[in-house]
């Protein structure tokens, strides 16, 4: 009876350890943060965001058809997805090509990035994973040539 009660205590202990599947050192930060649901969420908020932020007029005025924005949410869903190590394909033009003519400004980027940062912030990741995921999203300023607002003045 006594060993069979040891028998039963490991097998639950070790159900437990195995159902929980805790984060391990090596899972992509893509896996990190939650997978396609957080970036395909942060994506969204990103671009609404972005149509919504006055200090984007200039790009955005006069509207866009639903299909456009459809469109830019799954390419930047799918752009985050492919740099944060996650399973996906990004099929459009690299950031260089599609930005670099649009003569974006630092004070433009800072705009995007306090975008980034809210929207971030409602998506529960770890503190430490939030701040490399703003840095990744913060970085792509360099692919385009964006410069800071203070050296950009
Ligand atoms: C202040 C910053 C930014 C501005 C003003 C901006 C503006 C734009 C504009 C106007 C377009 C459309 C260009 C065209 O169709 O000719 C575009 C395309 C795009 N942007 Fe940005 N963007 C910014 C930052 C970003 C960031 C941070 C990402 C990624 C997270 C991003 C991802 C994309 C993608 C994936 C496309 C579509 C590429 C394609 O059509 O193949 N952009 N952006």
């Amino acid at each position: 009876m006594k060993k069979l009660f040891v028998y039963m205590s490991l097998l639950t202990v070790s159900l437990i350890s195995f159902s929980a599947v805790p984060a391990v050192a090596n899972d992509t930060l893509y896996t990190r943060i939650g997978g396609y649901d957080v970036i395909a969420k942060f994506s969204a908020g990103l671009i609404d965001g972005f149509y919504a932020d006055p200090a984007f007029t200039r790009f955005t005025e006069g509207g866009a058809p639903a299909e456009v924005v459809a469109r830019d949410k799954q390419l930047t869903a799918e752009y985050m997805c492919k740099i944060t190590g996650g399973p996906c394909f990004y099929i459009g033009k690299d950031m260089l090509s599609v930005h670099k003519d649009l003569a974006i400004t630092g004070d433009e980027w800072s705009a995007l990035m306090a975008i980034a940062i809210s929207v971030t912030a409602d998506l529960d990741m770890k503190p430490g994973d939030e701040k490399e995921f703003l840095r990744l999203v913060d970085n792509i300023k360099k692919l385009m040539n964006i410069q800071s607002p203070a050296e950009n003045r």
